[in-house]
């Protein structure tokens, strides 16, 4: 029997590479399109070293839309996972438009494209940011919806697009994954989250300083009101992000209707508990000083990932232990093969 294609685009990207992995263990066909925009295209020989045989990936922009319904046509795609997007907030303050060009229009270009080839089911990678300063924890999925940063608009904007066009016609139907805090990376130490230039996120800024690239972390704010004094996320590992997303693609080819759900562990842990971890994990001490809050950071935030457990039959399994371990494999492996190709 014939596997059925399912289309990647940021399909070389940090959440897109291991969802490439977790899609052939679940017996699907991966399509992988990314411009390696902010990706390694040498990430293609290690997905192929994991799964023991070759990928297919398509070289090209999610913007050429006739393109890329000339790629959903060509392998036959029954169904679409969009990663493909820009995501640090910083920069998306700084340069809106790129945020606007890259993640709104490349989502009406991607949705035009799926139109014209009459591919209409798409898993669509959203973040909690679109809760933006939330009142409490946890969040469910029906809290209100607030863009605090340009990122989070883009967000907002293409959950909206997309709940318009599957209630404008059934034959669309989207599953909206709302990301808490990604982390970790494949046991095999083979590929993970590879940021250009110095790292937004506390993983991969923990994980540079325990292998000597950076002298020390500063820790954003002591005083905000938690336990420790330290800001508290909902750190989900990577490999169960991916799972979530094989359950949301499954879920659609098995005729559900639209969903939007949280993918979070359902707890948090504060900056100094990550730090402890990755210690107890690397056996490496992580230098670091308390610096001052970080402007747009809320205290804590974590998630009720219990409409994803009901919709999705899907929960996440791996602790602050297993993420760190295998942020710390990557770590070490990207620092030997040090332009990580
Ligand atoms: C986590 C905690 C920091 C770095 C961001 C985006 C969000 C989503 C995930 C994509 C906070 C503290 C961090 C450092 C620190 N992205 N910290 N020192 O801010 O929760 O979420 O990434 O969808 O949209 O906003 O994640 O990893 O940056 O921070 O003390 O050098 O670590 O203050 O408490 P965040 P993060």
């Amino acid at each position: 029997m014939t596997k059925k294609a399912v289309l990647l685009t940021g399909g070389a990207g940090f959440i897109g590479s291991h969802t490439a992995v977790a899609l052939v263990n679940a017996g699907y066909e991966p399509v992988i399109l990314d411009n390696f925009s902010n990706s390694q295209p040498a990430v293609l020989n290690r997905l192929e070293q994991i799964v023991g045989r070759a990928l297919v990936c398509e070289r090209g922009d999610v913007g050429d839309s006739a393109w890329v319904q000339s790629v959903i046509s060509k392998h036959g795609i029954c169904a679409v996972v969009h990663f493909a997007g820009c995501k640090a907030v910083g920069e998306s303050m700084a340069d809106p438009l790129k945020y606007y060009v890259n993640n709104v229009a490349g989502t009406i270009s991607l949705l035009k494209a799926m139109q014209a080839a009459g591919c209409r089911l798409l898993v669509f990678s959203s973040s909690a940011t679109v809760y933006g300063d939330p009142a409490t924890s946890p969040i469910t999925e029906d809290f209100p919806i607030q863009s605090a940063n340009t990122y989070g608009a883009t967000k907002v904007m293409c959950e909206q697009m997309l709940a318009e066009m599957s209630s404008s016609d059934n034959r669309w139907r989207a599953g909206v994954l709302r990301y808490f805090n990604p982390v970790g990376a494949h046991p095999s130490g083979l590929i993970g989250d590879d940021p250009s230039g110095v790292p937004n996120n506390l993983m991969p800024y923990v994980t540079q300083v325990a292998a000597g690239q950076r002298p020390m972390l500063d820790i954003f704010g002591d005083d905000y009101e938690t336990e420790d004094g330290t800001g508290v996320r909902d750190y989900i590992h990577v490999q169960d992000l991916a799972l979530g997303h094989v359950a949301a693609v499954r879920t659609l080819l098995e005729g559900a209707s639209s969903f939007t759900v949280n993918l979070g562990a359902g707890h948090g842990h504060s900056v100094l508990e990550v730090v402890r971890a990755f210690e107890a994990a690397s056996g490496q001490q992580i230098p670091y000083q308390i610096a001052p809050r970080r402007p747009g950071d809320v205290a804590a935030y974590y998630a009720d990932p219990s409409a994803a457990a009901r919709l999705l039959g899907w929960h996440a399994k791996h602790d602050l232990n297993d993420m760190c371990t295998d942020a710390w494999r990557w770590q070490q492996y990207a620092s030997q093969n040090s332009s990580k190709t």
